[in-house]
């Protein structure tokens, strides 16, 4: 009897090696090179999970990782969290190397086994734009979780078909990930959206660089259905969100207004107040050039005689037309009061 196991061992090895050929050979790109993907999944789990990590990753490790305890991610009680499961292998994958590495598991055990003096520790899954592993995989680690970040809205959006990993904005080792919190968020963007940083910092801006705004308020990350992932499906409804008063209805309209915001204010930053794409005159002259006083700004009327025009003092146009985003007033066609 005691005969028979070497032999019973060695049938399930056999078996188990030619469904691994199977399944590698499907990842073998054309230079025969087996992928990362292939040598990490699937594997085995560590029995003791968390107990068996922290025995070498500490507080005194290069990356320490303790801070996680910290997390919603470590909350037992909540049953659909890591810790209540596989604990660090729900994310970082099985502990023990895949079955095609069944050599080297007898070996040393995988990632977490006894490494020979010389030889390479077997990987895990890493995070991030340095890790071998395939971004789409590394999400998938996330979403096999976070199932509704699976759905239509991620899947199709700017930042999915970016190849954008969910750690490139998610940081998960530590007591408050940057990302959430409406002061630490823009920096996070900005790692990337190096032109939007120099928006918000124009002298005139929406306030997210002390903290009142976040970019969340007006996009959603993960995707929209709208343009430019915002919140709403159009951008006149994303701003009436918090500017409820501009949207009407009014008596007399500026028909610019209600057509679409970003026709005279640029939403991130400017150098005219308050947020406009240009000064006026030029911002009205865009679209009045011949009415009742055509041009008058531009002819330099005002200018070559040294006698400034009206027309181009301080506010320029808004200096009579005042209600520039319709009037409510009986008389108040011209938008003048
Ligand atoms: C016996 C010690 C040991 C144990 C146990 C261990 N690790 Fe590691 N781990 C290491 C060392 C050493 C490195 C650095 C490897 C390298 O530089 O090649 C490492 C690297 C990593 C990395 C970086 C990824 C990479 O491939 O470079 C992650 C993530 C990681 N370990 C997670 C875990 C998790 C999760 C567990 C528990 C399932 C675990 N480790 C258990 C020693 C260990
Ligand atoms: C909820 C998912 C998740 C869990 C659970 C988790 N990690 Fe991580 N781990 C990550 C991510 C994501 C990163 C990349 C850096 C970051 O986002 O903070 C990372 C980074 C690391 C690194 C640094 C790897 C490198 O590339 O240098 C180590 C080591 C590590 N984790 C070990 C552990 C250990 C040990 C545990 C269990 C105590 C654990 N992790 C639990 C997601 C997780
Ligand atoms: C085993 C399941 C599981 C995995 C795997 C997992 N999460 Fe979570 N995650 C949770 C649970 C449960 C919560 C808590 C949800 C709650 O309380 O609303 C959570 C919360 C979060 C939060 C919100 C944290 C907060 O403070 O509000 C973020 C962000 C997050 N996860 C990102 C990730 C990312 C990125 C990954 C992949 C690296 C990942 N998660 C992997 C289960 C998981
Ligand atoms: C471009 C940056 C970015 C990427 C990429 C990203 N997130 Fe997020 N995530 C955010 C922001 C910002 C919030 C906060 C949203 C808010 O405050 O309304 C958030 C919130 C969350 C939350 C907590 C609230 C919620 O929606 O449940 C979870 C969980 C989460 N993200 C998981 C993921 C997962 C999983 C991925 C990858 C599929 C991912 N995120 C990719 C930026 C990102
Ligand atoms: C007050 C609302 C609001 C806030 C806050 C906001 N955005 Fe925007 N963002 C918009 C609107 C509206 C557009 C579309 C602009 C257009 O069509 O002219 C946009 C466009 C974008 C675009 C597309 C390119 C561009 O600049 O037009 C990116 C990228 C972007 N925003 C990133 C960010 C980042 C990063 C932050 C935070 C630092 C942020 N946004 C904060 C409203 C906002
Ligand atoms: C790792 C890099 C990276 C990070 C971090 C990142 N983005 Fe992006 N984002 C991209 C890329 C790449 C695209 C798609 C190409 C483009 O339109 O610029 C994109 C697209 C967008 C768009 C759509 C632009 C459009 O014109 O439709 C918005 C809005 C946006 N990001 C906002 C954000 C916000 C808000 C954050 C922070 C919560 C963020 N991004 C973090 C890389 C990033
Ligand atoms: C999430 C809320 C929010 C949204 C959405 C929002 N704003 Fe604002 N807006 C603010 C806040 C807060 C201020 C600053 C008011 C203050 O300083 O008292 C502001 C100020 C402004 C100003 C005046 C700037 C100045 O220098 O005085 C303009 C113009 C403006 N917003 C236009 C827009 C437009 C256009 C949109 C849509 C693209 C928009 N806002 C969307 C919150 C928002
Ligand atoms: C035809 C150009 C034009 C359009 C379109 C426009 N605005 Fe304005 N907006 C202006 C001008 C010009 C000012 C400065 C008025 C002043 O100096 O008194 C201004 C000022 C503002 C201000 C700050 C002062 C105030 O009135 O509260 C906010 C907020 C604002 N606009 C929001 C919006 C929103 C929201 C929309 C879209 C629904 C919009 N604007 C569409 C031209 C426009
Ligand atoms: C994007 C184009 C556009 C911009 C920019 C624009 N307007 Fe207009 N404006 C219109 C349109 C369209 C009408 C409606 C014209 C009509 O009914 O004949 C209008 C109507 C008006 C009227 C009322 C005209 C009437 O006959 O009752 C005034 C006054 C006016 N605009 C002033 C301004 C001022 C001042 C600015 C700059 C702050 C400006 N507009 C910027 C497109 C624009
Ligand atoms: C000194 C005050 C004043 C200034 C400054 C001014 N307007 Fe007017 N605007 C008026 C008056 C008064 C009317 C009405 C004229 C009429 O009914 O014949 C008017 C009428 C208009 C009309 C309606 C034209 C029509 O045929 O009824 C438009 C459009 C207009 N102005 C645009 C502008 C633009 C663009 C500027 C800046 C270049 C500007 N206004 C600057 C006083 C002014």
């Amino acid at each position: 009897m005691n005969n028979n196991y070497p032999l019973l061992i060695l049938f399930l090895m056999l078996l188990w090696a030619a469904a691994v050929n199977a399944a590698r050979a499907a990842e073998e790109d054309s230079a025969g090179n087996v992928s990362v993907e292939a040598t990490l999944l699937p594997g085995t789990y560590t029995e003791k999970g968390a107990d068996t990590c922290i025995k070498c990753h500490d507080e005194d490790d290069d990356y320490p990782v303790f801070d996680i305890f910290r997390t919603k991610h470590a909350q037992q009680g909540d049953k659909h969290s890591p810790f209540a499961g596989l604990q660090c292998e729900a994310c970082h994958g099985p502990g023990i190397a895949g079955p095609e590495a069944i050599a080297e598991v007898i070996e040393k055990g995988g990632h977490t086994g006894r490494v020979r003096p010389g030889k390479e520790r077997p990987p895990i899954i890493a995070f991030g734009p340095e890790s071998t592993v395939p971004i789409e995989k590394q999400n998938r680690m996330c979403t096999s979780c976070h199932r509704s970040n699976d759905h239509i809205a991620w899947k199709g959006s700017a930042h999915q078909g970016a190849d954008i990993a969910c750690v490139s904005c998610h940081k998960l080792h530590v007591a408050r990930d940057p990302v959430l919190a409406r002061k630490s968020q823009p920096e996070v963007c900005y790692s990337c959206h190096l032109k939007q940083r120099a928006d918000f910092s124009k002298p005139s801006v929406h306030p997210v660089r002390f903290g009142r705004l976040g970019c969340s308020d007006c996009h959603v990350a993960h995707g929209s259905m709208a343009d430019h992932l915002l919140i709403k499906p159009t951008l006149n409804q994303t701003c009436y969100t918090c500017h409820a008063e501009k949207r009407g209805p009014v008596v007399w309209e500026h028909a610019p207004v209600s057509e679409n915001c970003a026709l005279c204010h640029t939403a991130h930053g400017s150098i005219h107040r308050p947020l406009l794409t240009k000064r006026a005159p030029l911002l009205c002259q865009q679209c009045h050039s011949q009415d009742s006083h055509p041009s008058v700004a531009i002819t330099g009327q005002g200018l070559a005689s040294g006698t400034p025009s009206s027309l181009l003092l301080g506010r320029s146009c808004v200096n009579c037309h005042v209600q520039v985003h319709g009037s409510n007033h009986p008389s108040g066609v011209k938008l003048m009061r």
